[in-house]
Formats: structure tokens, C-alpha cells, sequence
């Protein structure tokens, strides 16, 4: 399997991208993060061949994090801020959906470039809290100007369901990549969004491969499955609505038995499944310590067999999906709407 994925003529990043949402502020639930720790996780990453960043202007502090970390690689050896690839992601508060102008488009993007210590921003990810306000398309075209002024190398959008996505894309905004949810619980990407994205040669980068780390070693017969983090809040909404615990536990033995057979992590196994799927460029594993950099580096150690994948799809086939597309869940139920925080932007 490929550990790296050309996105844009030019412009390479890794497969497993780092995902940076753990570092916010809040999303750590029982525990405090030791920075120093994902400072060291962040070095041991890029040297492992781990050079892709995703963030978000709303994952407060974790611009400025990474920004640190450039200005260390400044003075690094070992490798250098042009190694490393920066995404992040613009999502203007639900509030201002209907008053935002170019210019706050721009002083958001502004601040990013800031906190990141960056001249371009390689990929800015679109997110549009409400459909029913109708300027999704007007405001993305403000990344396009800002695109033309060399502040944005590349668009890509996040939480979109098929159909905005190709109005997107209709509407002119060449959208170069999509972030969604997709996981061995959540596959609700598979109906439709993966197969229009490529058909369209748009790559498809999936968070929650790791269910925010419940698809572990750790969760193999455990009793607890309190929520350490907000990923977690998330995640065991969607396992309750698909394999339920019952069947979470069948799945972790049936992944156990296959990453014994490669002698690789249950983790490792969950992330390599995604990335096989046709269509995935990219999977986001989440980093809040440097404890799983090592066993992660192994994801690319071995092949799953086409009896190993069956055997997963034949077990997963057992329970029920979630319905509908990506997000439209998220955007209409008020179980899953109502964890969801859609003011972070501080604009
Ligand atoms: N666009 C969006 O709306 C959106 C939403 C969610 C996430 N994301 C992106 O995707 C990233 C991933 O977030 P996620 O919520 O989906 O979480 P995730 O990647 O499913 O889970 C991350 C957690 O899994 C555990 N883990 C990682 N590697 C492991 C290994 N090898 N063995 C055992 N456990 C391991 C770690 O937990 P411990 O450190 O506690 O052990 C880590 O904090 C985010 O940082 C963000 O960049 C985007």
C-alpha cells in the first residue's frame, strides 16, 4: 500500500494525515495534555515519514501548537517547515453565516497564516453549518479570490454531503478534497459520496478510523467505555446507532485474531481497513501524546488479505447503518446535532 498520496500536481502528503482536534482546548475530557509530549510526537511523526497537520480555526489553540512546531523545525536537522504539510480548515461561526463578508473571510485566513507561521496555507477545508442559509457557494468563492491573492494553495471542504459538494463543484469552487467521517461503524460515505468522489477525482480523507480510539487493544473486553474525549462523546453515539456494544466486541475479538496474524496493532488494523477502500486517500488519526506514534508507523507494514476484509464486512454486515449521507445526520437530528459546537470561530 501507498504511504504517500500526490493530492495536486506538486503537492504530496502522507496517507495517515496527523489530526490535531485532541489538542484543542476542551476536547480532553479526563485528562490534561502534556505539550511536550505531542511536541516530541510531532518530531518522532515527521521523521517517521508522518508529514501531513490537519487543524482547524476552530480547534482553539492547535494552530498556534503547530505553529511552534514550523518554528522548531526551523531549527531542526533533522527536517525542515517546507517538509511538513499544513492543512486546516475555515468554518465560520453559524451566527455569522448570513452577514459574512469577504473581508472576515480574509482576516480569518489572515490569522491562520499567523498562528501557523506560514506565507500560503496548502489546503483550507470549507465547512457550511447551515444549508438553509443560501450562501455556501458565495462565501466559498471568497477562498477562491484568496486562492488568487496566493494566501490558499488549495480548497478542500469538510461535512458536506454529496449533493452540496456537487453543487460546490457546479458552482466553480475546484474543490480538490473532501474530509468525512468513515469508520468500520460509520460507513455511511460508501452509498454515494466515495463513488462520486472518484468519479470526480476529488480525495476523500476520513476521520474517525479509530472511533477516537475505541477500535483498541484497550476496549477488548473492557467494562468502562466512559467517554475520555469529545471524539469519544461523538463516537459512542454512532456505535450505540450501528454495532452496539455487543457487537463492538465481536468486531475488536475478530480484529485482534487478524492483527495477531501480522503481528500489528488492533489500530493498526482498523486505519489500514479504511485506506484500502477505493476512493480513500487519506485517513486522519488523531495525536494527544506520543504513546501510539510507533505502533501507527507499523500501518503500512503489511496487507490484509482479501479473506481478512471479507470476513470484517461480513461481520459489520450483521448490524444496522446509519442512514443517509455523511453529516446529514449531524445537520438534522437533534441527538446529534445537539453535541456539536457551532460557535468557536471568535469572529
Ligand atoms: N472535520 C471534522 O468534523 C472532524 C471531526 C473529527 C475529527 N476530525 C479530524 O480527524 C482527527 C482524528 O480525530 P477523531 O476524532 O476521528 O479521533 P481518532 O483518530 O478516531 O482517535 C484518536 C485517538 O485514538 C487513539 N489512538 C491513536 N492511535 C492509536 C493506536 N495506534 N493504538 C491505540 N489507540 C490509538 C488515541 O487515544 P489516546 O491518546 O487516548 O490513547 C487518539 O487520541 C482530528 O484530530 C481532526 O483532525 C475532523
Amino acid at each position: 500500500m501507498n504511504r504517500n498520496y500526490e493530492l495536486t500536481p506538486g503537492y504530496t502528503i502522507s496517507r495517515v494525515i496527523n489530526g490535531c482536534w485532541q489538542l484543542s482546548e476542551g476536547h480532553s475530557l479526563t485528562s490534561k495534555i502534556d505539550f511536550s509530549d505531542v511536541m516530541r510526537a510531532f518530531h518522532m511523526l515527521t521523521e517517521q515519514g508522518f508529514t501531513t497537520f490537519d487543524c482547524a480555526d476552530i480547534y482553539t489553540g492547535a494552530e498556534d501548537f503547530i505553529g511552534t512546531f514550523v518554528e522548531e523545525l526551523k531549527h531542526s536537522s533533522a527536517s525542515s517547515p517546507d517538509a511538513i504539510q499544513i492543512h486546516t480548515k475555515y468554518v465560520p461561526d453559524l451566527d455569522k453565516l448570513e452577514t459574512v463578508r469577504f473581508e472576515d473571510t480574509e482576516r480569518i485566513i489572515d490569522r491562520s497564516l499567523k498562528r501557523l507561521r506560514r506565507e500560503r496555507l496548502d489546503l483550507v477545508q470549507f465547512h457550511w453549518w447551515d444549508y438553509g442559509v443560501p450562501r455556501c457557494e458565495e462565501v466559498a468563492h471568497h477562498l477562491v479570490r484568496l486562492r488568487e491573492k496566493g494566501k490558499i494553495r488549495s480548497i478542500g471542504v469538510t461535512n458536506f454531503d454529496t449533493d452540496h459538494l456537487e453543487r460546490l463543484r457546479d458552482a466553480g469552487i475546484p474543490v480538490v478534497s473532501i474530509q468525512s467521517q468513515y469508520s468500520m461503524f460509520d460507513r455511511r460515505v460508501e452509498a454515494r459520496q466515495l463513488p462520486w468522489c472518484r468519479e470526480h477525482g476529488v480525495a476523500m480523507f476520513c476521520y474517525d478510523t479509530l472511533s477516537g480510539g475505541f477500535l483498541s487493544e484497550k476496549y477488548l473486553g473492557a467494562a468502562d467505555f466512559t467517554p475520555q474525549t469529545r471524539s469519544q462523546v461523538k463516537y459512542m453515539q454512532i456505535i450505540e446507532d450501528s454495532l452496539g456494544l455487543d457487537g463492538m466486541q465481536k468486531l475488536l475479538g475478530l480484529l485482534k485474531e487478524i492483527a495477531g496474524a501480522h503481528g500489528v496493532s488492533v489500530s493498526a488494523v482498523a486505519t489500514h481497513y479504511i485506506l484500502c477502500q477505493p476512493g480513500v486517500a487519506a485517513a486522519i488519526v488523531g495525536v494527544r501524546n506520543s504513546r501510539h506514534v510507533l505502533d501507527n508507523a507499523k500501518l503500512f507494514s503489511f496487507d490484509l488479505t482479501e479473506a481478512e476484509k471479507a470476513a470484517i464486512r461480513g461481520l459489520r454486515s450483521g448490524y444496522p447503518d446509519l442512514p443517509g449521507d455523511p453529516y446529514t445526520l449531524e445537520r438534522t437530528s437533534p441527538r446529534y446535532r445537539g453535541i456539536i459546537k457551532m460557535k468557536l470561530n471568535g469572529e
